[in-house]
């Protein structure tokens, strides 16, 4: 009888590179997956195998080889299995070492998805993604003072060896930020230059509250709308297991409580009469109903706008960072929000940020911003008084060579970030909203129309806003006919003079535009 031979390694639980030099070493040895023993520092070991009394230990670094591909595995085979590593299953080592010795008489063993082994590692897979998706939605990050210096710190309690591989995102979004995210067995770090990956913390290392909460908790507040309340999608999403590191989560349950309520008296109130006008009490039945008992007029007191609207739009450009909704973000170098003035009156609408705009993080910048300001400038809006913004805020681009090329977003991409827009119309709550181009107006109406099927006109959205639709700076960038150019570029002209004309006709308020 054949005695299997068997093998012991000890690595950390998220070191992929010390697991593949250690398969590569077993697979040399011949070592079968069951008699492969792998276990981690933090104690996990894989139970069910076998490990000979002189086990042999193979150092997670003790080889200078340092990527898996080098022991012939192939890109996508390590892109899945480098995922699927980081889940605190203990077995999840083994059932990897198998699919690697597999593949080599079952080279097409990935695309069979009834294959147990396979199956296993994609659900492995899927819930560190998950995960991941998780941690760059969920954590909050509070600002305390360290060598005299901002350092924002986190609190946060992965389901999975998440920590090193997510905290590039982190390194990205906020490169111009002292950083550290706090978890029970990693710790990352960023100083501004490097990435450190450290142990794990206690929770009571990380600070509790700060000022930012605040801004959070109004921005939640004010974004909340109880019409459009899920309460098993916003389980699904944001789980309760997270609320206690989040500022806003206080709100979610007593707003979820007086959701329906509040949305039927949405419905049946009278038209809204502009709160500035109204006493005070009047403004508290309007919105709390006459029956609503005092702890949750006290809830919805403290779910009200309180904060400055510079404020809440800074919190919802803060909260765009995290935006996961299409595929957008990835490729794109980070989130162009909306800018300008709080309370403007105008609101111009674009498409989506281009090359410059994506490097520069601010709407309208590269050539079709120039355009955009010439022709602000001939009929006298000054930008600064209104609000710029995009129906998509991440740049969609194809890769050619050195170059990024625009490529139009496509009507999924508009719907999933009609959030963001909707979020800063509800903030700023323009009188009247400039959609330039097609892209433009289907974030508005939610639609898709031809844009010289209502060009100019001026149409109410609702008792507030209204819309004109014109054609984009960049449209008539693309022109090549002068004459064409010309004729195009009055039209221009002449639409954001209507539109200058018709506020000054509605002049509601004395700030905004010029
Ligand atoms: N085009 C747009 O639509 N938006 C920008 O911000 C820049 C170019």
């Amino acid at each position: 009888m054949t005695v299997p031979r068997a093998a012991l390694v000890t690595l950390a639980a998220d070191d992929t590179d010390a697991f593949w030099r250690a398969a590569h070493a077993f697979d040399q040895r011949d070592i079968p997956p069951e008699a492969a023993v792998f276990e981690t520092r933090d104690g996990t070991a894989d139970l069910f195998g076998t490990p000979t009394n002189d086990a042999n230990e193979i150092s997670g670094h003790s080889t200078a080889i340092s990527f898996a591909r080098d022991y012939g595995i192939s890109d996508a085979f390590l892109e899945f299995a480098n995922i699927a590593l980081l889940h605190s299953e203990p077995q999840r080592f083994r059932l990897i070492y198998r699919l690697k010795r597999r593949l080599r008489a079952e080279p097409h063993l990935l695309s069979i998805a009834s294959d147990p082994d396979v199956a296993n590692a994609r659900a492995l897979q899927r819930s560190v993604r998950r995960d991941m998706h998780k941690m760059t939605a969920f954590v909050r990050f509070r600002q305390i003072v360290a060598d005299g210096a901002p350092l924002f710190v986190a609190w946060f309690e992965p389901d999975h060896h998440i920590v090193a591989a997510t905290a590039p995102f982190f390194m990205r979004r906020f490169a111009n930020m002292r950083w550290s995210i706090l978890t029970p067995r990693r710790s990352a770090h960023w100083d501004l230059e490097h990435l450190v990956i450290g142990d794990g913390a206690a929770r009571t290392d990380a600070p509790i509250g700060d000022p930012i909460e605040d801004v959070w908790r109004t921005y939640y507040a004010n974004i909340f709308n109880p019409a459009r309340l899920k309460v098993q999608a916003m389980r699904t999403e944001m789980p309760q297991k997270y609320w206690r590191n989040l500022p806003e989560a206080e709100l979610i349950a007593p707003l979820v409580q007086s959701a329906r309520r509040r949305a039927q008296s949405m419905i049946a109130a009278p038209p809204t009469v502009t709160r500035r006008t109204m006493p005070r009490a009047h403004v508290e039945r309007e919105l709390y109903g006459s029956e609503c008992d005092t702890s949750e007029l006290e809830m919805q007191k403290l779910a009200t706008p309180r904060a400055a609207p510079e404020a809440t739009l800074q919190a919802l450009a803060v909260e765009e960072t995290a935006c996961r909704r299409c595929p957008l973000f990835a490729p794109a170098t980070q989130v162009v929000p909306g800018q300008g003035a709080a309370r403007a009156r105008l609101m111009f609408v674009g498409e989506q940020p281009g090359d410059q705009e994506d490097i520069a993080g601010q709407p309208f910048v590269g050539p079709a911003g120039k355009v955009f300001n010439i022709a602000l400038e001939r009929v006298g809006i000054d930008r600064a008084a209104c609000f710029v913004t995009n129906a998509v805020k991440h740049f969609k681009f194809e890769p050619r060579g050195k170059r990024r090329l625009h490529k139009k977003p496509n009507t999924s991409e508009i719907d999933h970030c009609r959030w963001w827009l909707d979020s800063e119309r509800t903030l700023v709550r323009p009188e009247l909203i400039i959609a330039m181009g097609a892209t433009a107006a289907h974030g508005i109406l939610g639609k898709t129309i031809t844009v010289s099927s209502v060009r100019g006109q001026i149409q109410a959205l609702n008792d507030r806003e209204h819309l004109l639709v014109t054609v984009h700076p960049s449209y008539l960038l693309r022109l090549t006919d002068e004459n064409e150019k010309r004729i195009q570029w009055r039209a221009f002209l002449a639409d954001l003079a209507a539109a200058k004309t018709w506020l000054d006709e509605h002049s509601a308020h004395a700030d905004a535009i010029s």
